[in-house]
Formats: C-alpha cells, structure tokens, sequence
C-alpha cells in the first residue's frame, strides 16, 4: 500500500473526500486493504492510496467524480478472482485506488417466470446459483472459483466455465446492465429482454471490457429451466488421438442432454488426490487421459451414459470408467475438476495459454505445440486440460532450468511466441474466458488485426479519455491508449 504521502499516491484531498463520502465502512487502508492489492496467487501486485467499499451505485458514481476530479485512477475489483491480474493495480502505474464491488452484494429480484435474476455486482456467482434452484432455475455460469467470484467480475472480464458447452458464456446470459460511466454518470440499461433490436447493443461493449470503459454495478441475467437430474461418468481415454471422436459420440447419444465435457490428465488427478485427502480417487485404472461428461436431463441420463460407454468401450475410444451413483459421488467427481487447477497443485516457471481453439483443432494443436515447445528446450513438462467440449484448452508448460538466466528466459519468449502463433494459425485466441488483464496485453495486442485494435483504443479515447478506469490492462503500459487521430 501507498499512502497519501508517497510520491505518486493519489493526492491527500481526494483520499479525505473519498472516506468522507463512504464513512468509516466504506474504505480500508494499511494492513486491511493488502488483500487487495495483490492478485489470488500474489505474482501481480500494485499500489493504492485507498481501497474503497462503496454500498450503492450512487456511492461509485460519487466515487468516479471524485477521482476524476483529481486525477486519480480507478481500479475496479470483484471477488479478485482472476488469472491475469486484471482487478489490482500495476506497479509503477498512476495514483489509483482499488473500487471493490463487495457490499454490493444483494440479489434485486428474481423472476422465474420471465428467468431473469437481477443482482448488484458484488453478489457471489454461488449465492445466485443457489438463489436460481430455489426457484428451480438453473443460472449459467460456474467454475471452481463460484463460492468467492462476483457477478461484475464474471461479467466485465466475460468469463467461462464449466457450463459454456450447454448455456454459452457469460455474454450469452447477460440481458441487461446498469453502469457507472468514467464520468461519473450512470448508465441504466437494466433491461430484461430477449429481444431488441433498437440500435447498437451498447452492453456488449462493457463484457470483457475488464472495467475499462465503465464499472458494471448492477446486471439482469438470464436464468434457464433446471434439469431435473444430473449424472457424470468419469472414464479413461483409449486414443488420445480420437479424443474428439469421443466428443462428438458423447454428443450424438446425450444430444441436448451432454452438459460438460471435460479433460481431465491423469497427472494432475495424482497431484490434487495428493494435496486433498478428502477427494476419492474415481476409477482404479491411472491412465494419461481422462474426461468427465456430465448429461443433464430425465430419468433416462443414465441409461445413456450407459450406452455411451458401451459404445465407446466397443469402439476403444475408452478404457473404464464410473458413473456417479450417489450425490456424494457427483460431488466427488466436480471437487475433484475444481482442484485441479495446475498454479495451485504445482511449483516453478510456468507458461500458460488459455486457448479457444476450434474442437476438432484441439488434439493436433496440443502435439504440434508440444513437440514445437520441446524443439526450443528439450527440458520440459506439459500439461493440458479444461473446456474441450467448448474447445477451451488450458495448456501449461514448465520448462526445467533457472528464471533468470538469459538463455532459459529467451527460450521461454520464444516457446510462448513459438505457442501462441500455432493458436493464431488454427485460428485460435490466447484467452478464451481469463480475460487479457495486466498479463496478456502484448499477446492480445498480437493476434488483433491493428484495424480492430484501433477502433477499440477510440472506443476507450471516447469513453475515459483521460483513462482513468483500470490503467495498465487490455491496452498495456502505455494504458492511456494513445488517443486515435482525427
Ligand atoms: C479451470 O478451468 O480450472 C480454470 O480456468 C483455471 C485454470 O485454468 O487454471
Ligand atoms: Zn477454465
């Protein structure tokens, strides 16, 4: 933390104008307000002369004239959940303060006849899951983060998840937002439609915006009808190779019913059955590879699942597997994907894509950029996992040697460019649902024709030209994105 003495803290009077506004619930500072300023893992850490609560919308849109008002930059934050340091401050930025969202954190309403629910952004992904199935609705989004991500976070960086197979994205269920402006005004599109077609769509361009453009403070979600049952097979991959065959079998027999597919390595299950001893391990077979196809319908989901694994145990697409027979094995089975997660189970130099690859792309990408990768430094390890139902692959690799010395690091540059131009070639992206941040710029910068790159630094010049909203993410460094000429 700075504090307003620091040489480039925000100025004195803004501070005091800020926590006269808020009172003495509405900010923290010191030791209080460490959490965050540092990201989830503590790579990505930043200054900030204040950390403000505020409880309203009016309150931010206080809170955004002030700043203005002094020059101060803002950076708004959720559940800070985030994998590329997209919701704290970068070092070495403007004078900032951290905006989070967190007592704004009420469900408005909810509708289970129009499937809508209203919530302010600070409201937890869970709480409203939870609130949605007791009105027997189902909402969208989730992942393993759901008991601490917040609505505006989900939102403003368009997250995944495991569910984007069967509902779509975050972008897909959102149908209304309220929103404070980089002016201080607010924006109230809370509407409620599926359909209209009166113009520009204007909440798009607030999705995946990372709280550049504006901060999202409220939003009207899709809800959708909730399956009555759900079951899960977890099973060995027989051919890598034919993963995708498996996929579109899975498809074929579930037809709308297949809600997940997942791939799961067999690496990363001994590590999280390691760290948490209270996860089962599902099947004695260890194999490489291994997925999770959940289908979510009527009484008949298992008597498919069943027969998907009759067919793809004759056609050697698999090798075992286990239907989830109880609640607890259900439960079992997702704790499991949730912990997986490679930055929690595993140490050192850590390269890592997020890529979005077209499905029948994902088993070639992964060889050639394994063996493009090992053409650089021979010394590697690769682990990939994630979304390949939605073509969605998480892909780490960790290369052996010394961050530091100038050869090992060079070869890193060159193994991520090497990687994310095979994404490029197949017509991939390098983020499909962590967002850009303060960690992917230059490689977002990359793949964006400068034709789209520019129309949205004037999309951003003409929103916050004094770029005051979240410095240093999606457009880099250099955050105030040079303003577009006349
Ligand atoms: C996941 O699917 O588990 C997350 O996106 C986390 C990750 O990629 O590390
Ligand atoms: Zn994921």
């Amino acid at each position: 933390m700075t504090t307003p003495s620091d040489g480039r803290a925000a100025p004195v009077a803004a501070v005091e104008e800020l926590k006269a506004l808020l009172g003495p619930r509405g900010w923290l500072e010191g030791d209080d307000a460490a959490p965050f300023v540092a990201d989830v893992f503590g790579h990505r850490r930043g200054p900030a002369a204040l950390v403000v609560r505020p409880a309203s919308t009016r309150e931010v849109a206080s809170v955004v004239t002030i700043c203005r008002r002094h020059g101060v930059a803002i950076v708004p934050q959720g559940g800070n959940t985030g994998l590329c340091g997209g919701a704290v401050p970068v070092a070495g930025g403007a004078p900032c303060i951290v905006l989070s969202l967190a007592r704004m954190n009420r469900i408005v309403s909810i509708d289970p006849l129009r499937f809508t629910v209203t919530a302010e952004a600070g409201c937890i992904v869970q709480t409203i899951q939870e609130a949605a199935a007791e009105v027997d609705r189902s909402f969208a989004l989730d992942w393993g983060a759901r008991g601490s991500a917040m609505l505006g976070g989900a939102i403003s960086t368009n997250a995944g998840g495991i569910n984007v197979l069967r509902f779509g994205n975050t972008r897909e269920q959102v149908l209304g937002l309220e929103v404070v402006l980089p002016d201080g005004r607010i924006w109230n599109g809370l509407r409620a439609l599926r359909k209209d077609s009166s113009g520009y769509d204007l909440k798009q361009l607030f999705i995946g915006a990372e709280g550049t453009l504006g901060i999202v403070t409220r939003a009207v979600m899709r809800l959708h009808p909730r399956a009555p049952r759900e079951q899960t097979m977890f099973a060995s991959v027989g051919d890598f190779g034919r993963l995708m065959e498996l996929f579109a079998l899975a498809r074929s027999v579930g037809d709308a019913h297949l809600s997940a597919f997942e791939l799961i390595p067999g690496r990363l299950i001994e590590l999280a059955l390691a760290r948490h001893r209270r996860l089962v391990r599902p099947i004695e077979t260890r194999a490489e590879w291994n997925v999770l196809v959940r289908f979510s319908g009527g009484d008949d989901i298992a008597d498919l699942l069943e027969r998907l694994f009759a067919e793809a145990f004759e056609r050697g697409l698999l090798t075992d597997a286990a239907l989830a027979g109880s609640l607890a094995q259900e439960r079992n089975l997702w704790e499991l994907r949730d912990e997986i997660t490679p930055m929690r189970l595993m140490t050192g130099k850590m390269l890592k894509w997020d890529a979005s690859l077209p499905i029948d792309c994902i088993v070639a990408f992964l060889t050639e950029a394994e063996a493009r990768a090992r053409a650089i430094h021979a010394d590697l390890e690769v682990i990939a996992f994630g979304h390949v139902g939605d073509g969605n692959l998480h892909l780490s690799i960790w290369p052996d040697g010394t961050p530091g010395d100038p050869v090992f690091d060079r070869r890193c540059e060159h193994i991520v460019r090497a990687v994310d131009e095979l994404v490029w070639a197949y017509g991939g992206s390098v983020s499909a649902e962590h967002g850009v941040g303060a960690d992917q710029c230059a490689r977002v910068r990359q793949q964006k024709p400068p034709i789209e790159f520019e129309m949205m630094a004037k999309i951003k010049a003409l929103l916050d030209p004094d770029a005051l909203l979240n410095p240093g993410k999606i457009f880099g460094p250099a955050s105030a994105p040079a303003r577009p000429a006349d």
